[in-house]
């Protein structure tokens, strides 16, 4: 690579996508103000996409290539990668810390599936690998963590972690809408994707919540360890039901450490959150995210989680602080990480809200709660709506071993008395 003169660096971009494009608008107007702030000047030196011919409008006199032409570029001395994917998106990344070439990424679901192969590449080529963007989007948190929280004793995070999911429930908790019609509201915005998979069914949030816990814990867990449920099964009667006793029904991403065990616990789920916990007031498309600490306590990280804007933002900080690493010789390590010492989900313990629906004739509740009973699991509150075939019975249990939650349901399905188990929420203490 030629060497990084006058303070200039160049920049190679990989993809030129909603992010891309807003990262190269950025970077063009931003350039003369880091320059006077930082004493250095970045410049995209070249760009790869798919089709150039789709970009060519855009990206003007820019220099445009494919992946290993703009990695492997002498003009490029910084790689920012943000095509998304697995590969080509790895094999670039590892052929550029190899060369020595910093390297800044969005990909969550790159850094989830290998983040601890790519961590240990950047570290023996004494070089970055910087990833803020791929968790939350615009809102600083993988800098707080490995920062300014590196000597906080973390027990918990607790994240709303998915702008989709979020917007869904939001509307079927204040319009009272249906999952299907909150959905394609969504998608006729464009929050949503054509297909929204990724996001409804939780695995998005399975990628960030990996990646916090193995910031925040030292254990290199990724989203195949992480149990994930998604909100296609939430009713608005069990949202409904959830607020008159006390809480808003959001998608989170949970990790927990247990530090006499050193195990984590990492999940994704529907959950009922206390109408006084902060994250119950996180509406919309919003994310947040609060960690909580022996000694700093609580503290919430609150913003856009996505968006072209407000992502290109968080990938120029961390451009900015590599270029300046690069210039000095200098590089920033996550440090070691430790195999992943995961706590089974059976072991859980926590109340739920278990919604049925029932037929409505005399013996139902006897039949219903002889099956809690001889799973011990105890009922605290429960309600029935409607008559005849409608019928439902919506129970809140007091503090539950998840196993035998699950035994639970699946009797209670072989019922002939239920016609219909719904989705279980899961509650969050304070
Ligand atoms: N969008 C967000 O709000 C957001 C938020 C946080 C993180 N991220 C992450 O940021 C990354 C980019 O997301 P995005 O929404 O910008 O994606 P996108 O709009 O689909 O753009 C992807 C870009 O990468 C290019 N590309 C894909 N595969 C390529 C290949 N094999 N060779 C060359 N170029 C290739 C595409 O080229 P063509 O245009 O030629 O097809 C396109 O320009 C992803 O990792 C995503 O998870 C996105």
């Amino acid at each position: 690579m030629e060497a990084v003169t006058a303070r200039t660096v160049g920049l190679g971009i990989l993809g030129h996508g909603t992010v891309g494009a807003a990262f190269v608008r950025l970077v063009q107007q931003q350039a003369d103000a880091i320059a006077a702030r930082s004493g250095i000047r970045l410049e995209v030196a070249k760009v790869a996409v798919r089709d150039a011919s789709r970009h060519a409008d855009v990206l003007g006199a820019v220099a445009v290539g494919d992946v290993d032409g703009v990695v492997g570029d002498p003009s490029v001395h910084l790689v920012v990668e943000l095509m998304g994917g697995i590969e080509p998106a790895r094999r670039a990344i590892l052929a550029a810390l190899a060369a020595g070439k910093p390297v800044v990424t969005a990909n969550k679901a790159l850094i989830a599936a290998h983040g601890a192969e790519l961590f240990a590449a950047a570290d023996a080529a004494g070089t970055d690998l910087l990833f803020e963007a791929a968790v939350c989007g615009g809102i600083p948190l993988i800098r707080p963590l490995r920062e300014s929280l590196r000597g906080e004793p973390i027990r918990r995070v607790l994240g709303i972690v998915n702008g989709t999911t979020n917007y869904i429930l939001t509307k079927m908790t204040e319009d009272g809408a249906a999952y299907a019609d909150a959905l394609a509201e969504a998608q006729r915005l464009g929050f949503a994707e054509a297909d929204p998979s990724a996001d409804v069914d939780g695995h998005d949030a399975a990628a960030k919540i990996a990646i916090i816990a193995s910031i925040a814990f030292g254990q290199s867990v990724t989203a195949s360890d992480v149990h994930t449920e998604g909100i296609s099964r939430v009713a608005p009667a069990d949202i409904a039901m959830a607020r008159r006793l006390g809480y808003e029904v959001k998608l989170l991403g949970v990790a927990e450490h247990d530090r006499g065990t050193h195990s984590v616990s990492v999940r994704v789920h529907p959950a009922m959150v206390p109408r006084t916990h902060p994250l119950a007031s996180v509406r919309d498309s919003f994310n947040a995210v609060v960690v909580d600490g022996d000694a700093a306590g609580s503290l919430m990280f609150y913003g856009r989680g996505a968006g072209g804007g407000p992502t290109a933002s968080s990938v120029l900080g961390d451009v900015i602080d590599a270029a300046i690493n690069l210039v000095r010789g200098a590089h920033a390590s996550i440090g070691a990480l430790v195999a992943p010492k995961v706590r089974p989900m059976s072991e859980l313990s926590c109340e739920y809200l278990i919604p049925l629906e029932v037929v409505d004739e005399p013996g139902v509740l006897h039949a219903v709660t002889g099956v809690f009973a001889h799973n011990a699991v105890s009922i605290r509150a429960a309600e029935q709506e409607g008559a005849g075939t409608g019928a439902r019975l919506v129970f809140l249990t007091h503090d539950a071993n998840e196993a035998a939650v699950q035994r639970c349901l699946a009797e209670l399905a072989g019922l002939d008395v239920v016609a219909h188990v719904g989705g279980i929420l899961r509650v969050i203490p304070e």
